[in-house]
């Protein structure tokens, strides 16, 4: 599946000099390439791994790393001629964390191209890449704001002065709310990827039905925890038959829905933030929007979404993350790095800030 777009809406009007940024995604099941420039996003495109993987019941890193290598220069060439680029000031692509061998993929092609075009490279990280995405939309946030990150590997509520200026306020102690999706839909035998498939059956259930736990919830803190809830629907999934998993589905998204929610009231009212952004796969999921939107329409807080798409792995998160951080970029390192693992914490503001606080 390719989708290839070019928007003209610009999301900035910066005043700094001209930077043309390629941006390349490949840390899991998606090789997607953009390019942003001082006007806003030029063009982007993804191609989805999806059908590779589906009957395997989830990611194979190899086959994942091979698909990367075949898709990444068409959809960049794609990417090029819907823009009608002619030049770039800058490459970024996704360093971390990830798949190892799908992210070297990335920084090959990234290191290469920089070097035969003399132009400078930045490994980005890919959660900052979620955390910054609704700066793509027409009514971006101001700084600073409290992010819930939502994906298939990380669950993380953060406090986001400024870009760089991130703030940790809690995390999944166990499974990210992504995977527990994702195992919840495989127990109830749903194919992969969980996630989706999961909310789709949960339109059809009852809310009601089963009161599982909400994790944490009743504890002080910020932190989460989903591995008790997976393990209460396999009770569940095994005390009944399959007409009741609808309403186990339903109840499961509940439960996961109300404690996420829960958790970010709490850490609004900690920092004071009126601002909150939801990013990451998970934040496609209807009903968490839903019901965020209610919850912050009655607490006075402004609830920013990047669109669907966006949500989901993407390029065009990265490239914006190389455009606001061009000053850390460095001509001549040609270097292919990739790190599996890096906390977001170690990420320092860049030197020439583009974006100010409201
Ligand atoms: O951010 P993402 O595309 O990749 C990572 O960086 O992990 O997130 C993927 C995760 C998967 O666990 C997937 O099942 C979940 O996001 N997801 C959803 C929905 N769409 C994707 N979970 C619940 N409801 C959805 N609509
Ligand atoms: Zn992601």
């Amino acid at each position: 599946m390719l989708h290839c777009l070019i928007l003209q809406s610009p999301a900035h009007k910066p005043t700094t000099v001209g930077r043309t940024i390629l941006g390349i995604e490949s840390s899991c099941d998606e090789t997607a390439v953009a390019l942003y420039g001082n006007h806003g996003l030029l063009a982007h495109a993804m191609h989805s791994q999806v059908a590779l993987h589906a009957d395997y019941g989830g990611v194979v890193p190899e086959l994942a790393s091979r698909d990367h290598i075949r898709k990444l220069l068409p959809l960049l060439d794609q990417v090029r001629v819907a823009a009608d680029c002619r030049r770039i000031d800058g490459i970024a692509y996704t360093r971390g964390p990830g798949l190892v061998g799908a992210l070297l993929v990335g920084a090959t092609v990234a290191a290469g191209l920089g070097m035969s075009l003399d132009v400078p490279v930045l490994g980005v990280h890919h959660m900052e890449g979620h955390l910054l995405s609704p700066l793509l939309e027409r009514d971006p946030p101001a700084f600073p704001f409290v992010a819930l990150l939502v994906s298939g590997g990380h669950t993380m509520l953060v406090e986001v002065r400024a870009v760089g200026d991130y703030h940790l306020l809690g995390q999944s102690l166990d499974d990210a709310v992504g995977e527990a999706f994702d195992k919840t839909a495989k127990i109830l035998g749903l194919g992969y990827p969980g996630g989706p498939a999961l909310a789709r059956l949960a339109q059809q259930g009852v809310r009601e039905r089963y009161d599982f736990p909400r994790p944490m919830l009743r504890r002080p803190g910020l932190d989460f925890s989903f591995s008790g809830l997976k393990t209460a629907v396999m009770l569940a999934v095994k005390a009944g038959g399959a007409a009741d998993h609808a309403d186990i589905a339903a109840s499961f998204e509940q439960a996961v829905v109300e404690t996420l929610a829960g958790k970010c009231r709490r850490a609004l009212r900690a920092t004071g933030c009126k601002r909150l952004v939801v990013a990451g796969g998970v934040g496609a999921n209807q009903h968490l929007r839903t019901m965020l939107g209610e919850q912050c329409r009655r607490d006075g807080v402004a609830l920013h979404f990047p669109r669907h798409e966006f949500c989901t792995d993407n390029a065009a998160m990265i490239a914006l993350v190389g455009w606001l951080r061009a000053g850390d970029m460095r001509p001549g390192i040609t270097a292919v790095d990739a790190r599996a693992r890096w906390p977001l914490t170690e990420l320092t503001p860049p030197p020439d800030p583009i974006l100010e606080q409201a």
